[in-house]
């Protein structure tokens, strides 16, 4: 099976087999199927808070539903397959399921990087330009911005599904990796022909990380208007509130361009899936928890639907 010859014979990739001991696969599919149900509960639960909520419907929480949307969905991509191949001892994943594992990744991944990127000028300019807020993020100026986002996710994603799978491939069909990830098949290509995926990729590592310095500077701003505030309290709790979000965004786009732009003779069966799992997997379970269940006013709207959720008030 792993050594066909040409990709028009290959009708599966074999992802990564975390081990062989049934135990160990079991364990591992315990564990990611956690991860999975606090994320669908996380995202769940702010979906809900947010489309119930007329007080919540202002550019913030907009851009906050459209972030938990996306969290869902790409954690969806990536985490079931995985767990499923876990419970059944299998490897295989289909040729077009692998397209589409890419395509999704990419898309909503991309669409999310996007978002963070919205949800941080949304806030410097709330902070550091409260007058002009109305217009400079009035309803339409955001829905602009959100189909910039959705849209350019996937022609991104389009753009490097089709650059990836016209590739010829010769090396077997084997993944490293416990998704259909992008430089795990430019691995089975034919001598030269991944040049072109890999200057692509590059291409979009220097658009991500243009979006990284534009963020950064953002919440520079965001921290030089904190540092004015005349209470501690109000100092403290922007710097909690802030330090988070560049936290989440610098593990994601750190681990992210870690796995695409490596040189591929660095890689590793037991290092890829670790830094796979921090940009693919945690930023979705977390994100909830970071972006959304530290503010109080959802929290009140949370309160106010759901009364059973325990949620403490601070
Ligand atoms: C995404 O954000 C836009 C702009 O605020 C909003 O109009 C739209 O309803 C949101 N969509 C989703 C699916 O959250």
């Amino acid at each position: 099976m792993e050594q066909m010859s040409n990709s028009s014979s290959i009708t599966q990739f074999l992802l990564l087999p975390f081990t062989d001991t049934r135990e160990l696969q079991l364990l591992h599919f315990w564990l990611f199927l956690g991860i999975y149900l606090a994320a669908l509960l996380g995202n769940g639960l702010i979906i809900t808070a947010i489309a119930w909520d007329h007080h919540l419907h202002t550019p913030m929480y907009f851009f906050l539903l459209n972030l938990s949307v996306l969290d869902l969905g790409s954690i969806s991509t990536t985490l079931p397959k995985a767990m499923a191949n876990s419970l059944w001892n299998t490897r295989a994943i289909s040729y077009s399921g692998c397209a589409a594992q890419v395509f999704f990744v990419f898309f909503l991944i991309g669409a999310e990087f996007s978002f963070l990127t919205i949800m941080a000028y949304d806030r410097y300019v709330a902070i550091c330009k409260p007058l002009h807020y109305g217009t400079l993020l009035g309803s339409r100026a955001c829905v602009h911005m959100a189909a910039a986002a959705w849209g350019g996710g996937f022609l991104h994603a389009l753009l490097h599904t089709a650059s990836t799978f016209s590739l010829p491939l010769c090396q077997g069909n084997a993944v490293d990796q416990f998704f259909c990830e992008v430089p795990q098949i430019l691995k089975l290509s034919c001598s030269h022909s991944y040049l072109r995926e890999a200057g692509l990729l590059v291409v979009s590592a220097c658009l991500a990380s243009g979006c990284f310095v534009f963020i950064m500077l953002s919440y520079v701003q965001i921290f030089r208007a904190a540092l004015r505030i005349p209470s501690e309290q109000g100092r403290h709790k922007a710097f909690s509130t802030c330090l988070p979000h560049l936290a989440v965004v610098s593990l994601f786009i750190s681990t992210g361009m870690f796995a695409y732009l490596k040189p591929h003779s660095t890689s590793s069966p037991v290092l890829d899936p670790v830094v796979a799992v921090l940009y693919s997997v945690a930023p979705p379970a977390v994100n909830p928890l970071i972006y959304s269940l530290r503010n109080q006013e959802l929290k009140e709207a949370l309160k106010k639907q759901i009364p059973w959720v325990p949620l403490q008030q601070r």
